[in-house]
């Protein structure tokens, strides 16, 4: 069974992190396990630094966002999907909490999927609960309300490009907590069970929230996830690698 792991980076790295980390991943590469298949979203300045590179070595290139906007204009600092395709990226993050807080909304994040998917790139839609949402018994709620809605934009005929659904608790990024077992496993459940509904049968679902090389394992052997989101771990190419290294 695959097994994916992306990383994003966010807004962390330089030129010198980039040249680390392509270095260790050409040395790194051949003794990862062949049922492991990762990817790296870096600062969008750095895609095409990284994209041969990564090419080379089998693992898949991301962008963290793009505009929703399908067709080229006038919108200052945005990044269109087709232009993401021209750099040969192939995949994007969307929906991630840290866009959402920033004032995405569900309406904005389905048009995301939507001109994503049509410009023939795979997506990674992240949907999650708060703290607050989780303690007010809230969570099944707002994630049908999350996925159903980031769905809605993504009717597109799928040919090879793919959508992968992270659950990521917005309390569990960054913070050092992830799920207790059976709750992760009663939550990823309930979204597999949700995308069925959805006719989203095949959709690979994904975990994200402080995963590390310490607990992937457990992740994995405890839950049905088909992979990871990671973000901290991910910078360093040393856990990164780590990570896949330690894929059941
Ligand atoms: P983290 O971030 O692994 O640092 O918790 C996860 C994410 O933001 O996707």
């Amino acid at each position: 069974m695959i097994k994916w792991i992306f990383g994003n980076w966010k807004m962390f790295g330089s030129n010198r992190h980039v040249q680390h980390f392509s270095h260790f991943a050409a040395k790194e590469r051949a003794h990862i396990p062949s049922h492991v298949h990762m990817g790296i979203a870096p600062p969008a300045l750095y895609i095409p630094t990284l994209q041969n590179d990564l090419q080379q070595l089998g693992i898949l290139l991301g962008s963290q966002n793009c505009s929703a906007h399908p067709e080229e204009g006038s919108f200052t600092g945005q990044i269109s999907a087709q232009m993401l395709k021209d750099a040969q990226v192939d995949f994007v993050i969307i929906g991630h909490s840290e866009c959402r807080t920033a004032g995405e909304t569900e309406n904005l994040i389905a048009q995301k999927v939507k001109t994503a998917l049509e410009a023939q790139l795979n997506v990674i839609l992240c949907v999650g609960e708060t703290l607050d949402q989780l303690i007010a018994g809230q969570r099944d709620d707002i994630l049908t309300h999350q996925i159903t809605k980031g769905l809605s934009g993504g009717k597109v005929h799928l040919k090879d490009q793919q959508i992968f659904l992270a659950y990521e608790p917005v309390w569990a990024i960054g913070t050092g907590r992830i799920p207790e077992v059976d709750a992760l496993k009663e939550t990823l459940a309930f979204c597999r069970a949700l995308l069925n509904t959805l006719n989203r049968n095949d959709t690979p679902l994904l975990y994200g929230g402080s995963v590390t090389p310490d607990n992937i394992r457990h992740i994995f052997e405890y839950t049905h996830a088909d992979g990871v989101l990671v973000g901290k771990a991910s910078l360093q190419p040393e856990d990164f690698f780590q990570l896949a290294r330690n894929c059941p």
